[in-house]
């Protein structure tokens, strides 16, 4: 039996499995009613560096690491299940000691006796204080949260994650009580929802009464642990209930807080202002100029052909009916093969695949699928997205390397599945061994790497096969204007228009509509806060495409007025570069704004922002190559050539 899978069929397969990995991934979130008194569990998550103060490091711990010595619950913690991409990005979920019972208030619990710390334990704990670590905890899908002021606005709102303890003068304390808000709203006299969770954490040198119960005094405080293998910790916490009008639905909204939203708003200024800048370019030179050019050449045409006629009759041979000038003298030599067609394929292939993805991904977060209260459910969907449309990146890297002359199809289909794919998962591997070598737990597991193998070979491997024999088997697409034979001679290029200057001036402006924008991605990222601005990430991503094209296109149009028609990796390059300056960027956030002082968060840091980088590349760098490929056959499509 031949399988022939049609452009419909495929679309199906892809629509299919993108429909099955939602309904999979997708639970929707429903509110938990509790009745007074029944228990809330409260689960426990990894420590993390906290959000609002200097990052030292960008190692996570999990609660339950031998070092810390914190309570554990009666018969062992339980690991709770989680999304892949929950996992991912670092949530280790476990049950947890505490005990809480709804709208019930109680004072100085005790949570466990820790009688003795070993001297390098209680150093590890120390430098982890010093280090500005949060301890993150959950209760009803809710993270755990403390207070800060808005100065601007004099609100209240929540950053994710508490002090682990505080350093005084120079003795670090460790926090050892707990005072656990929980605000929630009263639906009726037996459903109530939890909206909020505060937790204030003190340090003190508590000790235990001859019944062995914790004596809380307001007055002490501060818990130096002296590494001395003497030291004991006494862990209580109280919890305290109070009711709020506040609604379930609105319970994110305290998080989500933004701090200083005119910034946002310059950012999107500033982007706008390059994209009209862009667009004014764009619209004068080439819609005026190439106008006339396109006019020009066509009377120059129908001229020609008049005089070549008349000589023709007059039996008189003209040699010089050549009039040709500026990018039309290349029309012979533009659609060239480039060097290296199965990379550039193989590149655009996956870019256009990483375009995708990006797009669906916000379009479903702008439509409020994505919400942070769904744990993990924005990496989820951005690890199925983009397995789903390996079938987009086969079809594209296939079409155009058929396109640039390839005949190696079967290595071309071979790569477009493995090459990028294969370095972003080696990439990830290789931050692994950093990540288990430091004893993190945002070390992705064994289990989840297989799994993240595993879709690799069930959806993505097939669907791009798929793509790129679907590709492979449509006709070639003809450019509008033939290849002569022999390639043109390329005259000296002023120094703006060389290859390495012309790149990275064309990548400024992409970078520069982008970057106010990528301060706080960064920030989320580094800072485990939440990203709240999907919104404006959303037309950020729409003025990267519209800035990329256009600059590749205007670069593009110099280059070839100026008779250099070695356009397709220029144009690749020229928006890629974009990805270079976000590198050059994460640099200067690492200089500027972390106090990172570890080999192994420096590995990692730089190893993420790499692969960051990388893939920014490549996604700017489709959109150029596209755009520009797109121009040129139109422009070439509108003269005519004889
Ligand atoms: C718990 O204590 C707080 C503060 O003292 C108080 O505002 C709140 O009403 C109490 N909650 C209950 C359920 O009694």
């Amino acid at each position: 039996m031949v399988i022939k899978p049609s452009l419909r069929t495929l679309g199906l397969a892809c629509l299919g499995s993108l429909q099955i990995a939602s309904a999979f991934y997708l639970p929707g979130v429903a509110p938990q009613d509790y009745a007074p008194g029944n228990n809330v569990p409260l689960y426990v998550n990894s420590l993390t560096p906290l959000s609002n103060q200097q990052v030292k490091s960008v190692i996570s711990y999990d609660y339950y690491y031998d070092r810390f010595h914190f309570c554990r619950p009666e018969n062992g913690p339980q690991k709770q299940s989680e999304s892949l991409g929950s996992v991912l990005f670092g949530d280790r979920i476990f049950t947890s000691p505490f005990q809480l019972s709804m709208a019930k208030n109680e004072t100085c619990k005790l949570l466990c006796h820790v009688k003795s710390i070993p001297k390098e334990d209680a150093a590890f704990i120390n430098e982890r204080i010093i280090d500005n670590y949060a301890v993150n905890m959950v209760v009803d899908g809710l993270p755990a949260a403390h207070e800060n002021l808005d100065k601007n606005t004099g609100e209240i709102y929540y950053n994710i994650g508490f002090d682990l303890g505080y350093v005084d003068g120079k003795t670090p304390s460790l926090n050892n009580h707990y005072d656990i808000n929980i605000y929630y709203h009263e639906r009726s006299s037996t459903k109530f929802r939890v909206i909020g969770v505060v937790v204030k954490p003190s340090s003190k040198t508590t000790q235990l009464d001859t019944k062995g119960q914790p004596i809380c005094d307001k007055t002490n405080h501060g818990l130096y642990l002296k590494a001395d293998g003497t030291d004991s910790v006494v862990y209580t916490y109280s919890t305290i209930w109070h009711p709020s009008s506040t609604a379930w639905a609105t319970r994110w909204d305290s998080y989500l807080h933004i701090l200083d939203p005119s910034i946002h708003w310059f950012s999107l200024v500033n982007s706008i202002v390059i994209v009209l800048f862009l667009t004014g370019m764009v619209a004068m030179i080439l819609l005026r100029a190439l106008h006339k050019d396109i006019s020009r050449y066509n009377a120059v045409e129908a001229q020609v052909n008049i005089r070549y006629r008349a000589v023709i009759n007059k039996r008189i041979c003209l040699e010089d009916v050549q009039e040709d000038y500026g990018w039309k003298l290349v029309h012979g030599d533009v659609f060239r093969p480039p060097s290296h067609p199965m990379l550039l394929a193989v590149a655009v292939g996956s870019g256009a695949q990483l375009i995708a993805m990006t797009a669906l991904t916000l379009v479903f977060a702008i439509l409020g699928f994505l919400s942070p209260s769904n744990r993990g459910s924005l990496a989820t969907v951005t690890v199925v997205f983009f397995m789903v449309f390996s079938c987009i990146s086969g079809f594209t890297s296939a079409r155009l390397y058929k396109m640039n002359g390839g005949e190696q199809w079967k290595l071309n289909i071979i790569l477009n599945a493995t090459l990028f794919p294969g370095i972003i998962i080696g990439f990830l591997f290789g931050l692994n061994f950093f990540l288990i070598g430091s004893h993190s737990s945002g070390a992705v597991p064994f289990g989840t790497m297989m799994a993240i193998l595993g879709l690799w070979a069930l959806i993505s491997l097939p669907l791009s096969t798929a793509g790129s024999y679907y590709g492979l088997r449509k006709p070639r697409i003809e450019q509008p204007v033939r290849t002569n034979q022999i390639p043109r001679q390329i005259p000296d290029q002023p120094t703006y228009l060389r290859s390495l200057p012309s790149i990275f001036m064309g990548g400024i402006l992409p970078f520069g509509a982008i970057f106010i924008e990528l301060y706080y991605i960064m920030n989320s990222i580094w800072f485990h806060r939440i990203y709240y601005g999907i919104g404006f990430l959303f037309l950020v991503f729409g003025v990267l495409i519209l800035t990329c094209s256009q600059v590749t296109i205007l670069m593009c149009y110099f280059h070839l007025c100026n008779e250099d028609y070695h356009w397709s990796w220029r144009a690749f390059l020229t928006s890629g570069a974009a990805g270079f300056y976000v590198f050059l960027y994460s640099i200067l956030y690492y200089l500027t704004k972390l106090d990172i002082n570890s080999i192994t968060s420096t590995v990692l840091y730089f190893g993420y922002s790499t692969l960051i980088s990388v893939l920014l590349t490549i996604l700017t760098g489709s959109i150029g190559y596209l755009a520009c490929l797109l121009f040129l056959r139109k422009i070439f499509g509108s003269i005519k050539v004889d």
